[in-house]
């Protein structure tokens, strides 16, 4: 059913098969990532498809979704996976390709998410699900999570509160879209048979 991506420690692959969502298999761009270890050990088929071993990200995307398609995946699932993807790749799983993203996009597109919203003096940081689309961190947004950021924080305790929420709000989004109440209406989405104003696409944590 789930394929997931990853390219290191799987934390948010682990909440997933921790949800008991079904998934079919773990592909990892690194071989020896920490998350295929913790796949394999719960049974889940497991596959490395190297970057560096291809000359251009179009011939990585191919050996990709040739691995991927093996599985006959419904979503494929970005969990902590460190590539850019082409537009063919994107275009080919156009509404099943869901992405987790350490911010309250549209803020902190790309990396260092967490210095970057303690450098801007954010208040309030978090992460958010969203849709796939060519344009990097972009698409159409699922759920979110925020949290308030403390005048202590490190880089490094303000990513470890919004990892525990990262954990939270990808195993809802994913049985979300696997129970088939996701509806992208002109770039927003919307959960079928959530009531209006109570609202499930926004966790707002206290810590
Ligand atoms: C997470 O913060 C995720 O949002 C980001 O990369 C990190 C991956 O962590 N894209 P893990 O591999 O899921 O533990």
């Amino acid at each position: 059913m789930i394929v997931i991506l990853i390219s290191g420690r799987g934390s948010n692959m682990q909440a997933l098969l921790d949800a008991g969502l079904p998934v079919s298999a773990v592909i990892s761009n690194v071989a020896g990532a920490k998350g295929l270890d913790v796949a394999a050990a719960r049974g889940v088929p497991t596959r490395v498809v190297e970057h560096k071993r291809f000359a251009t990200r179009e011939a990585f995307d191919a050996a990709l979704a040739a691995a991927i398609d093996e599985f006959r995946p419904r979503l494929v699932a970005l969990a902590g996976f460190m590539r850019v993807l082409t537009p063919g790749f994107v275009a080919r799983y156009r509404g099943r390709l869901l992405n987790i993203h350490p911010s309250l996009l549209p803020e902190f597109p790309g990396l260092h998410t967490h210095e970057r919203a303690l450098r801007a003096g954010a208040k309030r940081h978090g992460c958010t699900v969203h849709f796939v689309t060519a344009d990097l961190d972009h698409g159409p947004i699922v759920i979110q999570a925020a949290l308030p950021v403390r005048e202590d924080d490190t880089p490094e305790t303000l990513a470890a509160r919004v990892l525990r929420q990262e954990h939270v709000i990808y195993p809802r989004a994913v049985r979300w879209f696997l129970d088939g109440k996701l509806v992208i209406e002109g770039g927003r989405v919307r959960v079928e048979g959530e009531k209006a104003g109570k609202d499930a696409q926004m966790v707002v944590a206290a810590d």
